[in-house]
């Protein structure tokens, strides 16, 4: 039995709970604002809302409910552009709450399919605790993609919806509710949301002896969609055990199922990585951020995979566990061939741990796509280099898109260890990761244009990290 509450009303539901949370609210609750456009993450229609409490607190995110399985939302609070309308009085029907009025106050919408997404976007950027910013509001829509409208009238409802939050300084519900943002049954929803997860966390019990391992499902939904709907599920995304971020001395530690939205929101990791942040918005969008998992992202192999790349860098562990027995190995180790692990059927991915850069150390991630946003790389690459300013004493570079897995380059990183940094050891270093990689002319480019990017991606790593020592390379430079 899936319990959740839809809008204002309690649901409970014994579907499968691989069923898609958007064939529910169109196909069974009949609430057809929600929209399907692409059923992969990528145009963002079909948005919703999920909150849920985390530390005593109510919070909600966007996501995908084309790829977000009812499973994942049991004992959740799932708000659809419907559950935004102010009133379901008869003599207020047809009332604008003031996100939308703002889209049709500056013309923002046309044929409208994509309308209720932007809404509901925006209505998760009201709630969220993020700064109530212009650029905020524009990037809370990062996953919405129109076809007709033109951004610039979005953009500019963005702005009103920004100017309409600004005064806010207190508990965000409190306040869109009292301004008549949104509707007053959010106020309720903490209290109801803790009566449900008093009664239920049957799915969690009962999962114990199936196969099927979900995370945050952007990659099974999309892959295997079909099967997935009635197919035995383990979920781990909602698992209190495999959640959360901590530091215990020098080992950052991670839940399997932390989110990338849960990396960019870590004190800890902003701390580690100053740069997290601006790295993470390169990849995928809020909504799938929101629900994507660094676990999922390991284990889907995919050779660009973004994070998968970015910790092999950093000479990241995992914990693998059958339920009973544990072992850890490096993810520099997981891959053993295309999608081949090593790990049994019945493994997961428990805990993830990694030495933070210090004082000495300094990380950089390069990514090239097509296009700067909702694009996966064609070649992606990060490096964490141990060094004085002058020496290199230790090296750890990864390479995404140049083989058959996401690649650790084990001899260049060797041979830059106790190197001085110059340009003649990069170009060599160059040399050697050619020698390492095998890629293939595909959809994101030839053989040989992948080999020239990862030489440059090199180059980029070292003009970031190295802006002074480097200035021969760096096109700006007189
Ligand atoms: C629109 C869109 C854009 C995207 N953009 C990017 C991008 O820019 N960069 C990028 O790298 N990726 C991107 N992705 C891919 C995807 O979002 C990531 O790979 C994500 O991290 C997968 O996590 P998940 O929790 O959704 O995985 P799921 O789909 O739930 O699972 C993926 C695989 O991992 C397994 N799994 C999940 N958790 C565990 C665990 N704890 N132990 C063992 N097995 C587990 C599942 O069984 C499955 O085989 C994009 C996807 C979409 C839909
Ligand atoms: S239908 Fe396109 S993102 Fe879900
Ligand atoms: S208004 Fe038509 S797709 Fe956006």
């Amino acid at each position: 039995m899936i319990q959740f509450i839809l809008n204002d009303k309690e649901i409970s539901t014994e579907l499968p709970p691989g069923q898609l949370l958007l064939d529910f609210i169109r196909y069974h609750k009949h609430l057809m604002g929600t929209k399907i456009g692409c059923r992969e993450g990528d145009c963002g229609a079909c948005t919703v809302l999920t909150g849920e409490i985390i530390d005593h607190k109510l919070r909600y995110r966007s996501v995908t409910s084309c790829l977000t399985a009812l499973g994942n939302i049991n004992g959740k609070h799932v708000v659809t552009v419907e559950g935004l309308n102010l009133s379901t009085e008869r003599e207020d029907a047809g009332k604008l709450n003031p996100v939308q009025q703002a889209m049709y106050n500056e013309g923002a919408t046309q044929c409208g399919f994509c309308t209720p997404g932007f809404v509901v976007s925006f209505a998760g950027f009201c709630l969220s605790q993020d700064h109530k910013t212009y650029e905020n509001a524009v990037a809370s829509i990062d996953g919405n993609i129109c076809r007709c409208t033109g951004y610039k009238s979005i953009q500019k409802a963005a702005k009103n919806i920004a100017d309409l939050m600004q005064k806010n300084k207190g508990d965000v519900i409190e306040y869109v509710t009292s301004n008549s943002i949104l509707p007053e049954y959010f106020v309720s929803i903490k209290k109801r949301l803790l009566e449900i997860n008093s009664k239920t966390n049957g799915i969690e019990k009962q999962t114990d002896y199936q196969k099927k391992y979900l995370g945050g499902g952007t990659d099974l939904y999309v892959q295997q969609h079909e099967k997935m709907v009635n197919a035995k599920i383990n979920f781990l995304f909602n698992k209190k055990e495999l959640n959360g971020i901590s530091r215990d001395g020098n080992k950052c530690i991670m839940g399997a199922s932390v989110t990338v939205t849960d990396l960019m929101e870590s004190k800890i990791i902003n701390d580690a990585f100053p740069d997290f942040k601006k790295i993470s918005k390169l990849i995928s969008s809020t909504p799938i951020r929101n629900i994507a998992t660094i676990a999922g992202n390991f284990v889907n192999a995919s050779p660009i995979g973004d994070f998968t790349i970015l910790f092999l860098a950093l000479d990241t562990r995992i914990i693998l566990s059958d339920g009973v027995v544990k072992r850890e190995i490096s993810l520099r180790n997981f891959y053993k061939g295309y999608k081949q692990l090593d790990k049994k059927e019945n493994e997961f991915i428990e805990q993830i741990w990694f030495e933070p850069p210090g004082k000495k150390d300094l990380f950089n991630f390069e990514k090239v796509s097509k296009r700067t946003h909702l694009d996966i790389a064609s070649v992606n690459s990060a490096i964490k280099i141990n060094t004085d300013g002058k020496i290199i004493f230790n090296a750890g570079l990864s390479a995404g898109g140049v083989g058959p897995v996401p690649m650790y380059l084990s001899k260049t990183s060797a041979f830059l260890k106790d190197k001085k940094i110059t340009e003649k050891i990069i170009d060599e270093a160059t040399e050697i990761a050619q020698s390492e990689i095998s890629p293939i002319s595909d959809a994101r480019g030839s053989e040989e244009y992948k080999r020239l990017l990862l030489s440059q991606l090199i180059k980029a790593h070292f003009i970031t990290l190295f802006p002074k020592n480097l200035c021969l390379f760096n096109p700006l430079s007189p």
